[in-house]
């Protein structure tokens, strides 16, 4: 029988028992399971634990302030922030393929975290936030029976060459679990709650070549997007949300002027797995007032349509 409560203690001593007086890092990435990681980590084994929260400059608005704020000064946890904004996008310039971007967003954090993790020679454990549908799928991949169709690169493949045991105390965990544990362990419902968001940021979500002013002006526009939908109730009726920004110029007029900026695309999907996904049907005056809004707060910005593609054959993201 399922009892939170108990559960907590039993996972927190069940840590105890495993790492002793051994030091711990963990990447954090401001997800749902990496924070309720750190949160359990931190009320087990506390001072023990190192935090280290890599930005690499593709992150949604003020996210990086955020997990600073609930981890370090809320919580007290051992955060260390990294800006990696300028290493990000040195390697990515010039280049436009999405897989391209994939593993080379994927290789620079492993670059970055490793870099933190040699300035904690004491540290033994490499904590992930691994669940219990992670261990299905790559066991699954494995024997052939899954097949990757992108590569999703998330804190995996560190271990080795770290040398450091692996802590994964979420293992046996399906989401809701964690989301229940996370609520359980003090963490904001809206981090608990909030929607998923891919390894690669918003490195996906800006079509072709990476550029930090177009990440500047989709993270504007993606606040502006969620913010209404939290207003109007429909975050929560929605699996993800989200604005791409697309690279492609079109006319508009201000004033007596005529405009010649940059489209915005926003996809809404509901979906219970996934794997296949429905357009979310938005009331067309919260479409209206969200075009509205970044069309006149975000300049640079003057056209804003609305996915209506299901997947399949459509993905969620546009990359
Ligand atoms: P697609 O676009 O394949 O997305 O329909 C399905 C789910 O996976 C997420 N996604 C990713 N997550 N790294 C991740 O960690 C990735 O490279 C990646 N690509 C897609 C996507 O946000 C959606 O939830």
């Amino acid at each position: 029988d399922w009892n939170m409560p108990d559960y907590v203690s039993e996972a927190i001593e069940k840590v105890r028992a495993q790492v002793g007086d051994e030091e711990v890092i963990l990447g954090l990435s401001g997800g749902v399971d990496s924070s309720v990681v750190a949160a359990l980590l931190h009320r087990a084994i506390g001072e023990q634990l190192t935090c280290v929260f890599v930005d690499n400059g593709l992150l949604r608005l003020n996210e990086a302030e955020q997990v600073m704020e609930t981890f370090s000064r809320n919580l007290g946890v051992k955060v260390i922030h990294v800006d990696a904004t300028e290493q990000f996008m040195g390697h990515l310039k010039g280049v436009s393929d999405p897989e391209q971007k994939r593993k080379i967003i994927g290789r620079e954090f492993v670059e970055v975290f490793q870099a933190e993790a040699k300035k904690l020679p004491n540290a033994k454990w490499l904590a992930q936030g691994t669940i219990y549908p992670d261990v299905i799928e790559s066991a699954g991949s494995k024997t052939g029976k899954a097949h990757t169709i992108k590569s999703h690169h998330n804190v995996g493949g560190l271990p080795d060459t770290l040398n450091l045991k692996l802590l994964e105390p979420l293992r046996e965990l399906f989401k809701d679990e964690v989301r229940e544990l996370g609520i359980a362990l003090g963490l904001p419902h809206d981090m608990v709650y909030r929607h998923p968001f891919p390894g690669p940021g918003l490195g996906v979500r800006i079509l072709g070549e990476v550029k930090k002013d177009f990440a500047d002006l989709l993270r504007r526009a993606d606040a502006i997007f969620i913010d209404e939908l939290r207003a109007a109730d429909w975050y929560d009726k929605t699996s993800q949300a989200f604005a791409v920004f697309l690279p492609v110029k079109s006319v508009g007029v201000m004033g007596d002027g005529r405009t010649y900026e940059y489209v915005v695309a926003l996809r809404a999907v509901q979906t219970q797995d996934f794997m296949t996904a429905h357009w979310a049907e938005l009331p067309h005056s919260l479409l209206g007032k969200v075009s509205n809004r970044i069309i006149n707060e975000v300049r640079g910005i003057n056209r804003v349509v609305y996915d209506i593609s299901g997947k399949p054959p459509a993905t969620i993201e546009w990359e």
